[in-house]
């Protein structure tokens, strides 16, 4: 292996200390930051997810409000829903777990949540105020790699960096972060014709796909940093990102594994969105 390991779980701590800390203080001064996390339907692994981020909360002194729904809710029932909790001071943060079912908009109810309490960064005004440059909230997994390329040393200006993917949810806001930090960003996606041809001239990639091994060894340069955003079952069920993991880590600088990579650093600036929201609040 000649790759040098990014490891989310110890820089998850790091910052989950300080989030901690951050937290106890303002619970001392009667304002304990809270994060609502709304659920609709039985998705497994939104299951999962939503319970990792109420265990968080726990684990570093937040409040939490785990508000569960049936598969059958109403559009109006989820709006009302998020309308209550835009009131409620107890609430700094609001996350509404993606995807909703069919007959749900998820535009319309991303934007019914108050700009100031949207920690996942998805609001309209949150997307534009990352796009001029003067973000509210960033977009928790973007965020998180941002933090692994600060802690890792790796230069963002005049880089080129290759986004895969261009989902609102990781690609785009990606992008902009990168943009922001001066790097040259490409955006691929599945109908980009010769991708290896553009991730082998990149410095940085970030796989967001969903693609089990999108990204192989041929396509990456000696030396180049590469994050997997990918959370998939292979044909043996194992759990494994977009990237070739065995492969690439023979050639790449630096790799985030999946899993320990890329996941809890998402986590973790949900909690960090959260806590900001608190402190704003609280003034
Ligand atoms: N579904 C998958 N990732 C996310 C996320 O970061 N936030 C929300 N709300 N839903 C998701």
């Amino acid at each position: 292996m000649t790759a040098q390991l990014i490891d989310g779980i110890a820089l998850s701590k790091q910052l989950r200390t300080d989030v901690a800390r951050r937290a106890a203080a303002l619970t001392a001064r009667g304002h304990q930051p809270g994060l609502a996390v709304v659920l609709v339907g039985d998705n497994p692994a939104s299951e999962v997810y939503v319970r990792n981020k109420i265990k968080a909360c726990e684990e570093n002194g937040f409040h939490s409000v785990y508000d569960r729904h049936p598969a059958d809710l109403s559009e109006a029932e989820l709006l009302a829903r998020v309308d209550a909790l835009n009131r409620d001071p107890n609430v700094h943060g609001i996350l509404v777990q993606l995807p909703l079912p069919p007959q749900i908009d998820s535009h319309k109810v991303i934007e019914s949540i108050s700009p100031e309490k949207d920690v996942d960064g998805f609001h309209i005004a949150n997307a534009g105020a990352l796009m001029t440059g003067q973000p509210l909230f960033r977009p928790c997994t973007p965020y998180g790699i941002m933090k692994m390329f600060e802690a890792y040393d790796v230069p963002l200006a005049g880089a080129n960096a290759v986004v895969i993917g261009r989902s609102n949810i990781v690609g785009k806001p990606m992008a902009m972060l990168l943009v922001n930090a001066g790097a040259t960003v490409t955006i691929c996606n599945s109908k980009t014709r010769n991708m290896g041809a553009i991730t082998r001239a990149a410095d940085i990639v970030v796989a967001a796909t969903g693609q089990v091994n999108l990204l192989t060894a041929d396509m990456v340069k000696p030396g180049t940093t590469v994050i997997d955003v990918g959370m998939n079952r292979n044909e043996a069920g194992k759990l494994c990102g977009d990237v070739d993991f065995a492969g690439v880590k023979e050639v790449a600088g630096l790799i985030t594994p999946v899993p320990g990579g890329v996941g809890p650093m998402t986590i973790t600036m949900l909690l960090v969105n959260t806590i900001e929201a608190a402190e704003r609040a609280a003034g």
